[in-house]
C-alpha cells in the first residue's frame, strides 16, 4: 500500500559537552572518521546502537578536550552527523545559572537561545545559494518532550524551558555582563549551543539542548565566581545522571515515526532565496 506519510526510522545524533565523553550501554562501538566539505569534525564519530536504536556520539570538544568553544568546527560536526545518517540531535552542555531557582546540578530543557558568539563560521549558505530559516522555535519540542518525561521518571532536577545566552568565551563572562543577561531573562549560560542549533535546522535536523547546571556564573553574592574547577567537579558528580537520562531517552527518540510535527526536518522548504538558475 502507498502512503504520502514516509517512515522514518530514527538515528540519534548525540553531542557531548564538556564531561560527558560517552554513553552508557552503547554496543556494536566503532569510531569512525567522517569528512565532510566543511573541513574535519572535532574528532572521530563513535557508531553504535542502544537498545536497538541507531546512534552516533560526538564529542563537542575532541576527545581530551583539545578545542575551544571559538575554534569548533561547528559546519563540520553538524555536516558529519548529517552525513552519518542522523535525524535528530540531543545536545548536551555544562552552563553557568543565571537565576537563583536553577542551582547547580539541575538540568534545563532550553527552549530559546540569545546568540551573543561573533567569532564562527554560522551558515551552510554563505556563498551562491543564500537561505534564511527560521529559528523563531530554535529546538525541536518532541525532544524536549521526551526529555522532559524522561527526566522526570528518573527523579533529576529538570525544568522545561529557558533562555540559553551564548557567550563567544573562552573567558568567562565579567560581573557587568552576568548581570545584563540577567536583566535579559537569561536562565543559562555556555559558549556552545550555537551557532550548532541554527546549522542543525539549516541540515533539517531535530535538535535540543540539555543543559547541564554547574555553577552560578559570577554574580551571585552567596557563591564564588564561576572556575574551571568548580564546572568540572559538579559536571562529575551529575554525570551519572546525565548518562542515565541519555540512555532512557534514546529508546523512546528512537521509535519509528513520521516526519517532525514541528517541520525541523523540512525547514528548507521556504528558505531558499536563490533563484533555482542564478
Ligand atoms: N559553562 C559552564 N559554566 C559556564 C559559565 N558560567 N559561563 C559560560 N560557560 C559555562
Amino acid at each position: 500500500m502507498s502512503t504520502d506519510t514516509p517512515t522514518i526510522e530514527p538515528v540519534i545524533g548525540i553531542i557531548g559537552g564538556s564531561g560527558l565523553y560517552e554513553i552508557d550501554g552503547l554496543t556494536d562501538k566503532e569510531w569512525r572518521t567522517v569528512e565532510t566539505p566543511w573541513g574535519a569534525p572535532s574528532d572521530q564519530l563513535l557508531f553504535g546502537r542502544l537498545a536497538g536504536v541507531r546512534c552516533v556520539f560526538l564529542p563537542r570538544h575532541g576527545r581530551g578536550h583539545p578545542i575551544p568553544p571559538s575554534r569548533l568546527n561547528y559546519r563540520a560536526n553538524i555536516d558529519a552527523l548529517k552525513r552519518s545518517g542522523v535525524t535528530d540531535i540531543l545536545s548536551l552542555s555544562a552552563v553557568g545559572s543565571l537565576k537563583e531557582e536553577l542551582p547547580p546540578g539541575h538540568f534545563v530543557i532550553v527552549d530559546q537561545f540569545i546568540d551573543r558568539s561573533f567569532a564562527r563560521e554560522k551558515s551552510f549558505f554563505d556563498t551562491g545559494c543564500v537561505a534564511h530559516v527560521s529559528v523563531a522555535d530554535p529546538v525541536c519540542p518532541r525532544i524536549g518532550d521526551v526529555a522532559q518525561t524522561q527526566g522526570e521518571a528518573l527523579g533529576l532536577a529538570i525544568v522545561r524551558g529557558g533562555t540559553y545566552l551564548v557567550m563567544e568565551g573562552p573567558q568567562f563572562s565579567t560581573k557587568a555582563e552576568s548581570a545584563l543577561y540577567r536583566q535579559w531573562g537569561c536562565s543559562v549560560i555556555g559558549m556552545t549551543n550555537m551557532p550548532e542549533a541554527k546549522l542543525a535546522r539549516e541540515a533539517e535536523i531535530c535538535y535540543a539542548t540539555v543543559a547541564m547546571v554547574t555553577d552560578y556564573d559570577c554574580w551571585h553574592p552567596d557563591h564564588d565566581s564561576v572556575t574551571v574547577d568548580a564546572v568540572v567537579k559538579v559536571m562529575s558528580a551529575n554525570a551519572a545522571n546525565a548518562k542515565a537520562l541519555v540512555k532512557a531517552m534514546i529508546p523512546e527518540l528512537g521509535k519509528t515515526r513520521g516526519l517532525c510535527p514541528a517541520g525541523c526536518d523540512r525547514a528548507l522548504e521556504y528558505a531558499l532565496i536563490t533563484a533555482p538558475d542564478a
